[in-house]
């Protein structure tokens, strides 16, 4: 990678990407976009709205890009409560920005996520390749544009690559509209009242990951060697299964007062009891060397430390 187009660049993943790719590849060379501009932009942005048949193609021929990092989506209860939305932004922008990499020969990533398992698929251990049923709008466009990369892929020769991501955590740019999202919220409630209320039910456990571990993945598997790659799309990867009550048992060795109590949200409880509880990651550690640096303690150490400041800095 050279210089990168980023869509989706405000969002969860993309707010973090786009900083740690300009120390790594360079300010001029990373093309942040996204559907709004924002109030202070750091360095090159474009507004893209990827629905749009060539918005994505015309700014990645502008910049002479040779890489598109793909982000621009809905998460799972956003996509559940507006599906066809969901359908036109995660499937109509999927394509769009394919069919960019196609025209112009870039590589190519976008992430799909542990959403791409459905109930039917085992639960512990998943492996890499397995059932896939899901029950959720976000699932059907995952397992979808899983399917589509690899058809790029195999049918034009596009250098598609991807991860299944497990729920994000990072105290930069909250998630809107996850299944996950508990595990970010926890720590802002656990500084701020020392108590938390889960919308997702006790004993729940779904696969989890600390945001720079997951910076660090897309860069390791877009720079990974093309020919130990057998898998393209769809890696699985974990840093830890957790349900909520071993969020709250990692904060109790800071604050041993923090309390956890549960008022569970039927919609997100049922899309997380459709996911698997502990995917096998071992396909990725073996074809491009993923691996882990944070468990849910040393997470926990550090977003307590980070979500600390933030609230101090905001409150000054
Ligand atoms: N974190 C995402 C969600 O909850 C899963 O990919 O929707």
């Amino acid at each position: 990678m050279k210089k990168i187009l980023v869509t989706g660049a405000l969002g969860q993943i993309g707010s973090e990407l786009t900083e740690n790719l300009r120390s790594t590849y360079g300010e001029d060379n990373i093309i942040a976009s996204d559907i709004r501009r924002p109030e202070q932009p750091a360095g090159i942005f474009e507004e893209i709205d990827v629905t749009k048949e060539k918005e994505i193609y015309e700014i990645a021929k502008k910049y002479n890009v040779d890489t598109i990092i793909h982000l621009a989506a809905l998460l799972s209860a956003k996509a559940e409560a507006f599906p066809k939305v969901a359908w036109e932004i995660n499937m109509g922008g999927l394509v769009n920005a394919l069919e960019a990499a196609k025209e112009l020969n870039l590589k190519f990533f976008t992430p799909s996520s542990i959403g791409a398992f459905g109930p039917s698929t085992p639960k512990d251990n998943t492996p890499q390749d397995t059932l896939q049923r899901p029950t959720t709008m976000y699932g059907v466009n995952k397992v979808a544009g899983e399917l589509l990369c690899d058809y790029y892929y195999s049918r034009f020769g596009v250098d598609t690559r991807g991860v299944r991501f497990p729920g994000l955590i990072s105290h930069v740019t909250a998630p809107g509209g996850g299944t996950t999202d508990y595990a970010v919220e926890v720590y802002y409630e656990a500084i701020r009242k020392k108590t938390y209320t889960s919308y997702i039910a006790e004993g729940t456990r779904m696969d989890m990951m600390y945001m720079p571990d997951a910076l660090h993945a897309i860069v390791q598997l877009m720079e990974a060697n093309p020919d130990r790659l057998k898998h393209r799309n769809a890696f699985n990867i974990t840093a830890m299964s957790a349900a909520p009550e071993h969020f709250a048992e990692a904060i109790q060795k800071h604050i041993p007062d923090f309390k956890i109590d549960y008022q569970v949200d039927p919609v997100r409880q049922g899309i997380a009891e459709s996911w698997p509880d502990a995917i096998n990651a071992s396909a990725a550690k073996e074809e491009w060397g993923f691996e882990a640096a944070y468990d849910i303690d040393d997470m926990t150490a550090d977003m307590l430390d980070k979500v600390r400041e933030k609230i101090k800095r905001n409150s000054a």
